[in-house]
């Protein structure tokens, strides 16, 4: 067996499709490392969304370089494999700055792989891969090898909304959405392989539309299938949220309560700059009519401090729409200006100490919601689907409906089902509970 190593930065898309790459090799002998070291195949599968995420890429190549060197001094060969939306927003540039990689593979040609692998063992030399050839790839790819007790699918890729701040567009093309069949097995191969619960997963995935079928039709369908307990969906864009998708989460028992709605600002003149298309008020509408629906549904954003031109009473609305919804958590990021974006090149860039000062405010609130919001729940029982072993020995881990993480001490035989939990205390990052 040849060792692969896969490294993963950025999405949950990424995650899957890093899975994926491993299913794609494993035909030609590849068995997954948890490290680089000695690793006949290492695979980067990269982030581009902020500068920080694309910097770290770089630096990961130069310790890379090393092992390489050492590996070819032991008489062997390590492939060096760049894939992700880095690979397709800067795919030239790693080869000049970074000459031990091999391959440079886009999120949407990873499925060439295999013959780019064979390609770099006869000649040598770099070989690039970054078409969008639509939906080609999902139709090369293997059947799941194995899965966890949550598992991701995607549905839905690309986006068309060109948010002035998001590289998304450019790395990952337009939005397409992959036909309800495909799909439909996957998830049934997933069942079998152990999958209790699957997260639809799509930059833009409640825009889904597989030939007429919406996301809210597919939940529908993937919860036919028994094994299924439980469907979550991200991330959603405000603009794509339809009315059955709404319905949904009142009829389809299997759909949880919570939901990823990113936002990004509470500030209209920003949300206007950033081309999110609608207000905050609209956003606000939105979630009471998501709430009279699924009143219990916990609702969770990303949010951009610092975007460019963001002033203290713009700032000032995003506190102000974040105490009105309530959020069970959110991401919060400081604004990261990204090459061949709009926001790149506005003027009136927001100083570094300012975004640093206005994220560290929002974090606060946030954190204290997210506290409030997991302190609501000691006392009760919840349903909750075990994932894992924990690292405390005894300890298994699972999640409630809402996402919570809940750490329990009992048999390990539990992972994979859905059990009642009394929730007694939280931690920083947890819940605790005992079997009720
Ligand atoms: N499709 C999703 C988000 C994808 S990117 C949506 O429409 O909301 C994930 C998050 O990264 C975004 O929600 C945004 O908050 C953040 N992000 C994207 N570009 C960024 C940038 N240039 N600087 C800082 N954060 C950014
Ligand atoms: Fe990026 Fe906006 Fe598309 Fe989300 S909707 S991926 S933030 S461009
Ligand atoms: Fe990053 Fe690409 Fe996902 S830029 S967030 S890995 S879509």
């Amino acid at each position: 067996m040849k060792k692969l190593f896969v490294k993963t930065y950025g999405c949950q898309m990424n995650a899957y499709d890093s899975a994926k790459m491993a299913d794609l090799l494993a035909p030609l002998g590849y068995a997954q490392a948890d490290a680089p070291e000695g690793a006949d195949m290492v695979i980067l599968n990269t982030c581009h969304i902020r500068e920080r995420a694309a910097e770290k890429v770089y630096s990961e190549l130069g310790r890379l370089k090393q092992m390489k060197a050492a590996k070819a001094r032991d008489g062997g060969k390590m492939l060096l494999a760049v894939a992700g939306c880095v690979a397709q927003a800067e795919g030239e540039e790693i080869v000049a700055r970074a000459p031990q990689v091999d391959m440079v593979v886009g999120p949407q040609s990873y499925h060439r792989l295999p013959e780019m692998i064979a390609r770099a063992a006869r000649a040598g030399g770099h070989a690039l891969e970054t078409d969008f050839p639509a939906l080609e790839k999902f139709d090369s790819l293997q059947p799941p090898q194995a899965s966890g007790v949550s598992a991701f699918l995607t549905v839905q890729e690309g986006c068309d909304k060109f948010c002035t701040f998001c590289v998304v567009p450019y790395t990952r093309g337009s939005e397409h959405s992959r036909s309800p069949e495909t799909i439909l097995t996957e998830a049934r191969q997933l069942a079998d392989k152990g999958a209790r619960e699957l997260v639809l997963l799509g930059q833009n995935v409640n825009a889904y539309d597989g030939g007429g079928w919406s996301l809210a039709k597919l939940c529908e369908a993937i919860a036919q299938i028994d094994q299924i307990e439980r469907i979550r969906y991200t991330t959603s864009h405000p603009r794509d949220m339809g009315d059955d998708l709404i319905a949904a989460h009142a009829d389809n028992p299997k759909l949880m309560p919570y939901l990823h709605l990113p936002v990004q600002s509470g500030s209209d003149t920003v949300l206007e700059a950033m081309n999110r298309q609608h207000t905050g008020d609209d956003y606000r509408r939105l979630v009471e009519r998501i709430r009279k629906s699924r009143p219990d549904i916990a609702m969770t954003s990303d949010f951009i401090v610092g975007f460019p031109g963001e002033s203290d009473t713009d700032f000032d609305a995003t506190m102000q729409l974040v105490r009105d919804i309530g959020y069970a958590t959110a991401f919060s990021f400081k604004y990261s200006k990204r090459p061949g974006t709009p926001a790149s090149t506005m003027r009136k860039q927001v100083a570094e100490d300012v975004k640093a000062a206005r994220l560290d405010a929002l974090q606060k609130l946030l954190l204290s919601q997210q506290y409030a919001f997991d302190d609501s729940q000691i006392g009760k029982i919840m349903p909750v689907l075990f994932e894992k072993v924990a690292r405390e020995e005894g300890q298994i881990m699972g999640r409630t409906p809402y996402l919570q993480p809940v750490h329990v001490k009992t048999d390990a035989a539990l992972i994979g089902q859905v059990a009642s939990v009394k929730i007694e205390k939280r931690t920083a990052n947890s819940l605790h509970g005992v079997l009720a």
